[in-house]
C-alpha cells in the first residue's frame, strides 16, 4: 500500500525515494502532484510513462522557496513582484531557464523557459526541504482523468507507478495553480487557476494579457504552440545517415556511421530514449549539420510521445 500518512518519518522516506530517482505523489494546496527529481532525466521520463501521456508537455518544477527558484530561472522584475506577492502559493511563474539550470531538458521539453512554483502546503514544503532537489510534478492523475485532490484518487490512478503516496488529506484549493509567463514586462496568463487575473493585475499594476492578445505571446496554455524545434531539418524513419547528416539513433547502430551520431538508447529502452530526446536533438543541432536523420522508434509506451515530438520537429 503506497498511501502513507504524511508524518515526518514518512516525509523523510519520501525525500529519499525522490533523491534515488523514484516517483512520489504528494499533496499541494491545489492538487496532488506526481513528483520526481527534476534534475534526473530518467526520473522525469518515469512521470510521463506513469501518466500515460500521449505527448510530452513541459512540467512545473517545484522548490521550497524563491531563493531556490532563482537558481533555476531568470527572475525579471515582474517575476520578483509576483513571487513576493503570491509565494508560497498557487501561482506558477514561467521565466527563462537560468544558464546553469540543472533541470533535465525533458522536464522543460527543450524550451528556453521553465515553469516554477513554490507550493504553500506544509507537506509539500517539508518534502521539498528534505529532498533538497527541484521536484518536477504534474497533477497526479492519468492523462485525460481529472486532477487528484485526495490520496485515494492518486492511488486509484497511479498507485502501481509510485514508490509512495504521501497522504495529507484532501487538498484545499482543488484547482490547479495559475500559470503566468513573467519573462517580459507584462504578465501573460497562460492558465487560469487559484490566483485570479484581478489579483495579478492589482499586484503588477497592469492587467494580465491572454496569449495571442495584441500578438504579445505566441504561447497557449496546456498545449504550447511554441515547441522546441532544432535549426536543422529532421528526417524520420531513417535507416542510416546520408552524407552531411547527423544521426539520432535508437537501438543498434547501422553498420556504417560517419558524421555525428548520438543514440537515444543503445538497448532500445524507451524511457531512456525519452530522457535523452531533447538534449540529444540540441547537441546534434549544435554540430551544425543541415539535417538530423532519426532512426525508427516503436509506437509503444513512451514511443508515442517521442514520435509525436519528432514529427512536430520534422514538420516545421
Ligand atoms: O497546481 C498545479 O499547478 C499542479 C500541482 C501539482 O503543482 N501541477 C500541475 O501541473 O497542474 P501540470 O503538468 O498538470 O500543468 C503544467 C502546466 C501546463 O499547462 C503546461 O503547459 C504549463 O504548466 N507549463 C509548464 N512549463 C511551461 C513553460 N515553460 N512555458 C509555458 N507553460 C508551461
Ligand atoms: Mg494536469
Amino acid at each position: 500500500m503506497p498511501v502513507t500518512p504524511a508524518t515526518s518519518t514518512a516525509i523523510s522516506r519520501a525525500a529519499a525515494h525522490l533523491r534515488a530517482g523514484r516517483l512520489v505523489a504528494f499533496p499541494t494546496e491545489t492538487v496532488y502532484g506526481l513528483g520526481a527529481d527534476a534534475s534526473r532525466g530518467l526520473a522525469v521520463a518515469g512521470i510521463f510513462a506513469a501518466k500515460g501521456r500521449p505527448s510530452f508537455n513541459p512540467l512545473i518544477v517545484h522548490v521550497a522557496d524563491v531563493e531556490a527558484a532563482r537558481g533555476l530561472g531568470v527572475f525579471t522584475p515582474l517575476a520578483e513582484k509576483l513571487a513576493a506577492a503570491f509565494w508560497p502559493g498557487p501561482l506558477t511563474l514561467v521565466v527563462a531557464r537560468a544558464e546553469n539550470c540543472p533541470v533535465a531538458e525533458l522536464a522543460t521539453c527543450g524550451l528556453a523557459t521553465i515553469a516554477l512554483r513554490v507550493p504553500a502546503h506544509p507537506v509539500a514544503q517539508a518534502l521539498l526541504r528534505a529532498a533538497g532537489v527541484p521536484v518536477a510534478a504534474p497533477s497526479a492523475n492519468r492523462s485525460g482523468h481529472v486532477s487528484a485532490t485526495a490520496a485515494e484518487h492518486v492511488e486509484a490512478d497511479l498507485g502501481h507507478a509510485v514508490a509512495m503516496i504521501l497522504d495529507g488529506g484532501p487538498t484545499q484549493v482543488g484547482l490547479e495553480s495559475t500559470v503566468v509567463d513573467a519573462t517580459g514586462a507584462v504578465p501573460v496568463l497562460l492558465r487560469a487557476g487559484a490566483v485570479t487575473a484581478e489579483q495579478i493585475g492589482s499586484v503588477c499594476g497592469v492587467a494580465p494579457v491572454r496569449p495571442f492578445e495584441g500578438g504579445v505571446h505566441p504561447v497557449s496554455p496546456g498545449q504550447l504552440l511554441t515547441h522546441y524545434a532544432p535549426r536543422a531539418a529532421v528526417r524520420l524513419g531513417a535507416a542510416r545517415a546520408q552524407p552531411g547528416e547527423g544521426l539520432l539513433a535508437f537501438g543498434p547502430l547501422p553498420p556504417v556511421v560517419d558524421g555525428p551520431v548520438l543514440n537515444l538508447s543503445a538497448t532500445g529502452d524507451l524511457i531512456e530514449a525519452a530522457a535523452n530526446l531533447f538534449a540529444h536533438l540540441r547537441t546534434l543541432d549544435s554540430t551544425g549539420v543541415a539535417s538530423i536523420a532519426v532512426m525508427p522508434i516503436p509506437e509503444t509506451g513512451l514511443g508515442e510521445a517521442i514520435n509525436d515530438r519528432l514529427a512536430r520537429a520534422a514538420r516545421r
